[in-house]
């Protein structure tokens, strides 16, 4: 076991906690960074930190990951880190439309600052970055493979994750740095984040209140479970693509259940779950959504092992549990 700290970027944030929490728990040593921003609830971001904090190695700094400065202190103070995992970033469809200079900020500033630190680091093994199905935009061929192309994002949030990608590229082509970017498909879970749907949903049927559901129902998502997830993130960064003077270390990969569901048939999963019945609220299409995603995972099976297990009729209730308990629901 590598005693070489971690440095996990977006450690308070929901997918940045679980990974955190695993490799904790296998005995490595990790430093987080988080800037506990306002952008959803700071007191779930605080209670999933307490929950590392429980072990003696873990460090954490709260910070932004798009100052120069910071970096530099954290790498000096905690480094040098040979292994990055970096979920830190401004997330949210919906929210780019919005608030867009948080996203230029935190996802393609955060994201040259931490390739900056990993370039020059002697000896750098990986850096293993999130990307978002939300790259592949109005692709109409499924399951959304890696080797189309995600020219034509559709949200400013899915082209800073593009921007990631071609920046990461470079770099990698410049510098040889190992890279692997993981385009993530919709993940959900317990401790999962308050802007999303399940959540969304859930608090909504709790309440009584009706589910605004987009697009009249007519959508489908490939829901990922967080431990199928932490499982691919810890796959990935343990096999980092070959230097072999061919081709740049770096690749992109999916990583997603591989199974499109009806958003109406999760709904069903939650009410079954909840044992209450929800009512509806039925909208339009929002821009910047898409109507489908599914992942062809194949490739991503092949390189590093990934193989998820969790279906949404097991994974929607240790959500609501997880929901009934730390919001003390009966
Ligand atoms: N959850 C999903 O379904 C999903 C899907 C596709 C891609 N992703 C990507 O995966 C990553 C993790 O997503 P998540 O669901 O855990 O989101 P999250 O919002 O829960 O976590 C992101 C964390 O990063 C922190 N952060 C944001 N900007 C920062 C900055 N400039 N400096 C330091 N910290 C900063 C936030 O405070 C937050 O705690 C993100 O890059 C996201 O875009 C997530």
């Amino acid at each position: 076991m590598s005693k070489d700290p971690v440095l996990v970027t977006g450690a308070a944030g929901f997918i940045g906690f679980h990974t955190t929490l695993r490799l904790l728990q296998d005995g490595r040593n990790v430093v987080g960074i988080d800037n506990l921003n306002e952008y959803y609830d700071v007191q779930l971001k605080k209670d999933r930190l307490q929950e590392l904090d429980n072990f003696q190695n873990f460090i954490f700094v709260k910070g932004d990951i798009a100052e120069k400065n910071t970096m530099e202190s954290i790498w000096s103070e905690h480094g040098p880190f040979k292994e990055v995992i970096h979920l830190a970033a401004q997330a949210g469809v919906r929210y780019s439309l919005e608030n867009p200079y948080s996203y230029i900020t935190s996802n393609c500033m955060g994201h040259l600052t931490v390739m900056e630190m990993c370039r020059h680091t002697e000896g750098f093994k990986h850096l293993v970055y999130a990307s978002s199905s939300s790259v592949y935009g109005g692709n109409e061929k499924l399951p959304y493979s890696t080797k189309e192309s995600v020219d034509q994002p559709i949200s400013l949030y899915a082209a800073t994750k593009r921007a990631d990608e071609l920046m990461s590229y470079t770099y990698s082509h410049l510098f040889s740095i190992p890279q692997t970017g993981l385009r993530f498909f919709t993940v959900y879970g317990p401790w999962g984040r308050p802007d999303m749907a399940l959540f969304i949903f859930t608090k909504a049927i709790i309440e009584g209140k009706p589910l605004p559901v987009f697009n009249h129902g007519e959508m489908r998502r490939d829901f990922t479970y967080i431990d199928d997830i932490v499982e691919g993130i810890l796959g990935t960064l343990n096999n980092p693509p070959p230097k072999d003077r061919k081709s740049p270390p770096c690749r992109v990969l999916n990583i997603g259940n591989s199974k499109s569901e009806q958003l109406m048939d999760f709904i069903a999963v939650i009410e079954d779950s909840l044992g209450k019945t929800a009512s509806f609220d039925f909208k339009d299409m929002q821009p910047g959504d898409v109507k489908e995603t599914y992942a062809d995972i194949a490739e991503t099976e092949e390189l590093t092992g990934f193989s998820p297990k969790t279906s949404i009729s097991d994974g929607i209730p240790r959500f609501v549990t997880w929901y009934k308990n730390y919001y003390d629901v009966a």
